[in-house]
């Protein structure tokens, strides 16, 4: 009888211990792609309740929402603060992520000195890339063998696929992005570089950026892959704009990485597409219909949105790399201002108490197991 209930016990307690880890969603989609999720300090740093548990669990693949933007990692001219990014790649290193680095030149979140002299006045051409090249020196050879691809380059198009009048641009031409990446390279040759924009599903946009990376190549400059970003919204793009702009980055010889995805579910003013933070518009109760909390339909919007998208990747898995949500959870998405300020937004895959969103999770499933 002891014995029975002795057996019994010990059974119960291999029987628990062995039980199936919970799936995440990268392990959903770890014969496909990378998961990834952009991070914050305070996530990062463990502050954040439930955030380490929920990153382990998800994702195998972090970004760094802001604390490697020039800005904060090289906010004057003598001051690194690599406070955000030592703690950064610890994590990635913990987790065993494919650890991102965002981004080493952008016209954003860049400070003014860096295309000024100590007079204030505007930079030549080959101090401002002498400058741009100790920036990545610096920050990309700190972080050698612990970033693993990086964001060279942001941003450096418009919508019509002409060079975007940025300072950078403005003093030294297209130029500046080839020495990026050439000085990126050069720093850590193992690393993964990425030339990452929004809006590379239209197809004038793309143009413009699929010419520069093969002219890139072609001058034997490494680009690894070009980062879409993926801010989308409910409706737009199409599925089909997004598939062109998969299968041309492919056809022109670039792995596609999916950089920032996030489906913003709120009505936009003009219906402005994509990133672009010079455009903001003020709160109104017009724009920000779900203070309360999402509607029935527009939550069950979202995670058709998010299952058609992820059908659309896993489709070409052989293409894509890495699939990145722009933010963690809800609550903490930078969609809840922008385009407008202060708005309540549920563009994520998780929600404001870190909890996944079941009827997403469900949906991506059943992709998966297509
Ligand atoms: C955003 C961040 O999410 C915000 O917190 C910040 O205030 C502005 O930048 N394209 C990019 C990202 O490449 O770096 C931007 O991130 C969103 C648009």
């Amino acid at each position: 009888m002891l014995r029975k209930s002795l057996t019994f016990i010990l059974l119960t307690i291999l029987f628990s211990a062995q039980k199936p880890r919970e799936i995440g969603i990268k392990d959903l989609f770890k014969d496909s792609f990378h998961i990834g999720v952009a991070v914050n300090a305070q996530q990062v740093s463990g502050k954040e309740p439930k955030a380490l548990a929920v990153l382990a669990e998800h994702f195998n693949s972090l970004s760094p929402e802001n604390g490697l933007k020039w800005e904060k990692v090289h906010p004057k001219p003598e001051e690194y603060d690599f406070e955000f990014g030592d703690a950064y790649v610890a994590l990635g290193e913990k987790m065993k992520a494919f650890t991102i680095g965002h981004c080493l030149v952008w016209h954003q979140q860049t400070p003014n000195w860096v295309f000024e002299d100590e007079s204030g006045k505007m930079l030549n051409k080959e101090d401002l890339i002498s400058k741009m090249e100790d920036h990545i020196a610096v920050v990309a050879g700190r972080y050698k063998g612990k970033i693993d691809g990086w964001d060279v380059v942001n941003e450096a198009f418009n919508e019509d696929g002409s060079f975007r009048e940025s300072k950078w641009y403005n003093v030294a031409g297209k130029d500046f992005i080839k020495a990026a990446f050439r000085k990126a390279h050069e720093v850590d040759p193992n690393a993964e570089l990425y030339y990452n924009d929004y809006n590379v599903w239209k197809a004038s946009k793309r143009k413009g950026i699929l010419e520069l990376a093969k002219e890139m190549k072609s001058e034997g400059i490494r680009v690894d892959a070009i980062g879409m970003q993926g801010h989308y919204m409910l409706g737009s793009p199409t599925l089909e704009e997004i598939e062109q702009g998969i299968i041309e980055i492919a056809e022109a010889g670039f792995k596609v990485v999916i950089t920032e995805l996030d489906v913003d579910v709120l009505p936009r003013p003009n219906n402005a597409q994509g990133a672009d933070l010079n455009i903001n518009f003020a709160n109104s109760p017009e724009y920000n219909p779900f203070v309360n909390g999402i509607s029935a339909e527009a939550e069950a919007k979202l995670a058709q949105r998010y299952a058609d998208l992820f059908q659309l990747f896993h489709k070409h898995k052989d293409k894509i790399s890495r699939v990145t949500l722009w933010g963690l959870h809800d609550g903490r998405s930078w969609l809840n201002n922008f385009p407008v300020r202060g708005r309540t937004n549920y563009p994520l895959l998780f929600d404001r108490d870190l909890k996944l969103k079941e009827g997403i999770f469900e949906k991506l499933r059943e992709v998966a197991e297509d």
